[in-house]
């Protein structure tokens, strides 16, 4: 073939082959990266809108939710820090999955088939949220279980018999999986090789008007919940599931977190604001809408879906702007709000509420989906 003659079909053959590939119309693949993010690293899942989450295998911490604003301009809307030592030196459990036990156990103490367990005091005279070294200041190992739908990030975390005081080698499984409906969905699996107790959350500090933004105040928050948990001075439940109706915890319609946050209750005094676990209309089981948080300026919502009973609302009360967050930011008092979708505080104390048992053979499933959109 004359030389001139064999370049053209050379050209000819390329164009084809990129023309035959663009045709095809492959899904374009959803993402996961992931990076070095001090000893740790750092998985970024993104979707086709614009929606990114970043989670770190330290503590399964969700270091940063990028969502886009009415306007398409897309924001950070969790507090936290741009480095892995922010979260070692001191945090509030920022972003952070929650466990063994998210929330108080009254004097740090159980009973469980007749034995007696006693758990660290890290929260005055109780225990909070997994003990001195919760699963929020552990390693997770990861594993990328992205489908051609989505990307999904599995961290699982084998914590010892006896670890932090609690029964039974418990073996955790922690899905993130991030949609293209901008759903960020985390999948909760748990198995015990003895009778134990759980409450495994997630811990995320929500600002939808951008973290480091200001308060939360502003925040129009529904709640599909009739009645809350009241609780005592050291925030454990009194036992009782009290109605909203005629109370500041009235959010079945939706209020603005400031509304009525300074008024003189005595609950909002104990909790030094909204700090409560809300018992949900669902009775939990099978998964239905929580909570729904509307942000005036930017317009982003959050719908909060789950298949737990309870959702601790907390307002970052304990904020108190000693903490530099993302870019240096000062986060001061009610900077973020928490939505801990959950079992009830202190449960393994009180027969009453839903159990937090589980035994061996049984697989603890659970499952919690915040959809963000916007409102114009
Ligand atoms: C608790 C607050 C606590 C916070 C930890 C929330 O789940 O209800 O009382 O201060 O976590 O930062």
């Amino acid at each position: 073939m004359p030389r001139k003659l064999s370049w053209m079909a050379l050209a000819l053959a390329f164009i084809l082959t990129v023309s035959c590939r663009n045709s095809k119309k492959e899904p374009v693949m959803t993402a996961m990266k992931k990076q070095p993010f001090g000893t740790a690293d750092l998985y970024v899942l993104a979707n086709h809108n614009g929606v990114e989450a970043a989670i770190t295998n330290y503590g399964g911490i969700l270091v940063s939710l990028k969502v886009p604003d009415r306007t398409g301009a897309p924001g950070d809307i969790v507090l936290g820090y741009d480095t892995l030592d922010g979260y070692i030196k001191q945090s509030p459990y920022f972003g952070a999955i929650v466990g063994r036990y998210g929330n108080r156990i009254a004097k740090g103490r159980f009973a469980l088939n007749g034995k007696e367990y006693s758990l660290a005091l890290n929260d005055g005279e109780n225990s909070l949220h997994g003990g001195l070294k919760g699963f929020d200041k552990v390693m997770w190992s990861a594993r990328d279980v992205s489908t051609s739908q989505a990307p999904a990030l599995e961290l699982t975390y084998v914590s010892k018999d006896g670890e932090e005081g609690y029964p039974g080698t418990l073996t955790s499984k922690v899905t993130y999986t991030l949609t293209d409906a901008n759903e960020l969905r985390i999948d909760y699996a748990a198995t015990t090789d003895k009778d134990t107790v759980l409450n495994l959350t997630n811990h995320s500090y929500f600002n939808l008007a951008g973290e480091g933004s200001g308060d939360v105040l502003a925040h129009e928050v529904m709640l599909a919940a009739g009645k809350f948990t009241p609780v005592n001075a050291t925030l454990i439940p009194t036992g009782e599931l009290k109605d909203v109706k005629g109370t500041p915890f009235d959010f079945t319609t939706p209020t603005a977190i400031g509304a009525r946050v300074n008024e003189k209750d005595e609950q909002l005094i104990r909790g030094r604001g909204y700090d409560h676990n809300w018992v949900l209309d669902s009775g939990g089981g099978s998964l239905a809408l929580a909570a729904r948080v509307y942000e005036p300026k930017s317009g982003r919502v959050l719908e909060v879906l789950t298949d737990q009973p309870g959702i601790q609302f907390y307002i970052g009360n304990f904020l108190d702007g000693s903490i530099k967050g993302k870019g240096g930011k000062v986060y001061g008092h009610r900077y973020g709000f928490c939505l801990e979708t959950q079992h009830f505080p202190d449960s393994p104390n009180q027969p009453a509420f839903p159990s937090t048992v589980l035994r061996p053979g049984q697989t603890l499933r659970e499952v919690t989906v915040h959809k963000f959109a916007v409102e114009k």
